[in-house]
């Protein structure tokens, strides 16, 4: 056996790595970023503030200033606390880490977002993919038949899902959730919730085993990396104990701060986002080749059905064109011939319906 062999886990060396391309060059709209930065006057105030960060210290690991703005600005009931991680990504490592008893499962539809069941494979718990309806609603029924049958530890739900777009039906979610009742967590991943303007959030109260996640990833702050997570206060202190106690750093927990206090900002960039997001739908209803699907987040899933082409030529030319959107057909069949775009400035949607349109005629 080799060095390999005798120490890598075998699910661990048959995974292939979450692969990111190299966007230099291109209109990035793989990724669902925030195009627009902070104003000018804000920058310079946030240059300030960072630059008397103290680096040579540790984090304070309480987080407990940053914790207090975040359930103040963004939503968080009155009596509900914030676990915090380095992006929801950390987040959910930690709770398939927290729930990985042997023999442990973790239930999602598909397709959903790939990171609940890479999470769950790196920490040997076995995933269970229930496939979505043909117009990527929930299946409610094969949901609770999945349920009753393995009891999972831990059921993702994206509210809006990912790469679809697709705000599930709140009643069916409700009944899931009661569904999975003291057997297991239901973590609800709100990662698009600005554009969704839909939440779980203040409904924690009505349920024990809710767990409601969030970023400032889609709102305009990728590059910090910062996810949150709310719920009861005794899953809450469990999923915290397996948190690297230093995992925010300093400079995130100080843009956060100083970022929050001008939320206003993100807001009317996330307000923008959506009123483009509508033009890019109705440019996109009227080209004739693709089926653009209703979203309730800042991109859009669309299916190539023009005869003389595909998914994979019109993605290949679009590159050609230096435009980088995200080809899902090979995630799951019910996405065959869909791509992915992310909804962004209006030169830049302009830049990529017209490159669109030149791809779909190539
Ligand atoms: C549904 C969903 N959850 C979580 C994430 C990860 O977000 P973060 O940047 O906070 O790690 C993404 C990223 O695309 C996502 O689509």
């Amino acid at each position: 056996m080799s060095l390999i062999e005798n120490i890598i886990r075998p699910e661990v060396r048959a995974l292939v790595a979450y692969h990111v391309p190299d966007s230099t060059g291109f209109v990035k709209l793989d990724a669902m970023e925030n195009p627009y930065t902070l104003p000018q006057e804000l920058r310079n105030e946030l240059a300030r503030r960072l630059a008397d960060v103290a680096m040579n210290r540790y984090p304070v690991p309480s987080y407990r200033a940053l914790k207090a703005k975040i359930c103040d600005k963004l939503g968080v009931p009155a009596g509900f606390d914030v676990v915090l991680g380095n992006g929801s990504d950390e987040l959910i490592s930690m709770i398939s880490v927290a729930c990985a008893k042997p023999g442990a499962k973790v239930l999602a539809p598909v397709p959903g977002f790939v990171m609940y069941a890479m999470s769950a494979q790196f920490a040997g718990l076995e995933f269970v993919g229930v496939p979505l309806k043909a117009d990527f609603m929930l299946d409610k029924a094969a949901m609770l038949a999945a349920i009753e049958q393995h009891k999972p530890a831990v059921t993702y739900l994206a509210y809006p899902n990912n790469p679809t777009g697709i705000l599930f039906d709140a009643d069916d979610m409700v009944d899931i959730i009661r569904a999975v009742g003291d057997s297991g967590v239901v973590v609800v991943d709100e990662a698009y919730q600005p554009f969704a303007q839909a939440s779980f959030m203040p409904r924690l109260a009505e349920f024990d085993n809710l767990i409601v996640m969030r970023t400032v990833s889609k709102l305009g702050l990728a590059g910090i990396r910062l996810g949150y997570m709310s719920g009861s206060a005794a899953l809450l202190s469990e999923f915290d104990k397996v948190r690297p106690p230093y995992n925010i750093n300093v400079l995130t927990q100080a843009a956060a701060e100083f970022v929050l206090d001008h939320a206003q900002v993100l807001d009317a960039q996330a307000a923008a986002l959506r009123d483009e997001r509508e033009k890019l739908v109705a440019a996109l209803t009227a080209l004739p080749g693709v089926k653009v699907f209703p979203s309730a987040a800042n991109f859009l899933l669309m299916r190539v059905e023009a005869e003389n082409t595909s998914a994979n030529n019109v993605f290949s030319a679009l590159l050609e064109r230096k435009v980088l959107i995200k080809n899902v057909g090979r995630m799951h069949a019910l996405l065959e011939n869909c791509l992915r775009v992310t909804v962004s400035t209006p030169e830049e949607n302009k830049l990529f319906l017209d490159a669109l349109k030149a791809s779909l005629a190539s």
